[in-house]
């Protein structure tokens, strides 16, 4: 049976072994998080990880490390040579990098995002983080996985137990992206925010592959009135609920 058939059966496949004999394989339990620019989908997966035992993998920070590389290699992000080339190198000290944070390696990012290539390299990072999360702090096997993105849902795992998208409008995201940049010491004006802001959610919505999307079947949360506790509550009740439906 091949691996696409399994995963057409549901979160559990009984694929037949080499003896012909009948072995139970469970995929790992994976929540998917779409959403624009400061949507709070990175603080919110986060605490659903600690919440319910996840592993958390922010998939924006392999965008962001392959930006930082490329953009330290004096390169253009928009030459499909030199991402692939970034995105090759990515190391997980690299995903720690402070400089990620910067508008600069944001807007080179999204730029970076579009090209095919860069995307088939990060791909399968991303599906072999959601195959096999890797053991937590304190080596604690997680329960399943978290992964936050702009096509986790509906590319990189589409038959994920659950797929939120969180959204909220321009003007919330940018004062929330300020407050982020302005805690951290750098110097962010609203209006230049919310202008780059658009503009990478245009770019990232309006690119031919894996655009920014909510997955048919995903339960969007729109965050513009609520903080970052309510959105967890309401997130944390679907993912509950999604638990005991796989009975974990
Ligand atoms: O934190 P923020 O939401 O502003 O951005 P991010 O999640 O760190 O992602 C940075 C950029 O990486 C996005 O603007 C996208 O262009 C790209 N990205 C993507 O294309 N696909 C993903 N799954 C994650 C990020």
């Amino acid at each position: 049976m091949t691996a696409r058939g399994n995963r057409d059966r549901g979160h559990l496949a009984r694929p037949r072994d080499a003896g012909g004999t009948l072995a139970v394989r469970v995929r790992p339990f994976v929540v998917a998080i779409d959403g624009p620019a400061a949507s709070g989908k990175g603080t919110l997966a986060r605490c659903l990880a600690e919440r319910f035992s996840f592993a958390h993998l922010d998939s924006g920070k392999l965008y962001r490390a392959t930006a930082l590389l490329v953009l330290a290699a004096g390169a253009d992000p928009a030459d499909p040579d030199a991402a692939v080339a970034g995105a090759r190198r990515i190391s997980p000290a690299a995903l720690g990098d402070p400089r990620l944070t910067s508008e600069a390696v944001a807007r080179a990012s999204s730029i970076l995002s579009a090209l095919p290539a860069v995307r088939a390299e990060l791909l399968t990072m991303q599906r072999d983080f959601a195959a096999h999360p890797p053991v937590l702090a304190g080596d604690v096997t997680p329960r399943g996985a978290v992964i936050d993105g702009r096509d986790i849902g509906t590319v990189v795992c589409p038959d994920a137990a659950v797929k939120l998208f969180v959204t909220a409008s321009p003007a919330m995201r940018a004062e929330r992206r300020v407050k982020e940049l302005r805690e951290r010491g750098a110097p962010a004006i609203y209006g230049d925010v919310l202008r780059d802001m658009k503009e990478r959610d245009a770019r990232d919505s309006l690119r031919r592959v894996a655009p920014l999307a909510a997955a048919p079947d995903a339960v969007t949360i729109d965050t513009t009135g609520l903080d970052a506790g309510q959105v967890f509550e309401q997130a944390s009740d679907i993912i509950a609920r999604a638990l005991a439906a796989h009975r974990l």
